[in-house]
């Protein structure tokens, strides 16, 4: 395959965290305007992606509004949006604002990859769990296109990260989840949100990615909680049919936007 073709070009946005009420504050932030800040980066500098991954953390407090918000903000995009559930974030919600579009597809393939969005969310609590069901569709979605490349994405970390607050909140059933990856060869990429942060390893063949926040950050550095004063951001990826992945984070410019340092907890 001609490792020059096009690729397909992937803008992750995460971890909004959107409130209901237009003045409320996360950390002494302004989700709204943070989002908003980042998402007039991505028109100025970035442009148009292929597609979106919100991978998820959409609202802080489940409300319609927060939903609503979200959708009216990124109407701008031309191509899919599709949304994932993070632990914030409620269902039925979701479901009433995106339901039936191609926002609550589970699955995209493109350019010689096959996206695969998991819902690692358990309802009211902060860890991730995929079950039985997930594990199933990521094995069955795998073994239908073994010459696709894959990227598989999901809200939370499937490995352990610097910030040791949170592997307690991390995916719970990760030991099966590689098992599953450990039967396919395709697998290229794993993304996710949760963790308010940069970063990008790799094992076993495949890259590993987090991102910032749309709004508040968290320290990669510290065992304990702490927020990081880095800017807002987002991530976009570099999809090729040769199954290179080429992949930076970006940052709105530095400024506090109001960031409550000191807090001690969120
Ligand atoms: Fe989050």
């Amino acid at each position: 395959m001609d490792a020059s073709a096009d690729p397909l070009h992937v803008l992750q946005i995460t971890d909004p965290h959107l409130m209901g009420d237009p003045d409320a504050r996360l950390l002494g932030m302004n989700t709204r305007q943070t989002l908003n800040a980042v998402l007039a980066h991505v028109r100025a500098h970035y442009g148009q992606p292929d597609l979106v991954l919100v991978t998820g953390d959409i609202s802080q407090d489940g409300s319609d509004a927060s939903y609503r918000y979200f959708l009216e903000q990124t109407a701008f995009f031309e191509g899919p949006v599709f949304w994932f559930a993070g632990n914030h974030d409620v269902l039925p919600a979701m479901e009433r604002a995106i339901g039936g579009t191609r926002s609550a597809e589970r699955r995209h393939r493109s350019h010689g990859w096959q996206l695969i969005f998991l819902d690692s969310s358990v309802p009211d609590q902060v860890h991730g769990r995929l079950g039985e069901q997930e594990l199933a569709r990521l094995d069955q979605y795998l073994a239908e296109y073994p010459d696709d490349h894959a990227l598989v994405c999901c809200h939370h970390h499937p490995v352990n990260i610097d910030a040791a607050w949170m592997n307690e909140i991390g995916l719970r059933d990760h030991e099966a989840f590689f098992e599953v990856l450990s039967r396919h060869n395709q697998v290229r990429g794993l993304l996710w949100g949760h963790i308010h942060q940069h970063l990008d390893r790799e094992a076993d063949g495949r890259r590993m990615m987090a991102s910032p926040s749309t709004c508040v950050q968290f320290r990669p550095d510290t065992r304990a909680f702490a927020v990081d004063t880095a800017p807002p951001g987002y991530r976009w990826l570099e999809l090729y049919p040769d199954g290179r992945i080429e992949t930076g984070v970006e940052r709105i410019a530095d400024d506090d936007y109001g960031l409550d340092v000191d807090s001690g907890g969120y």
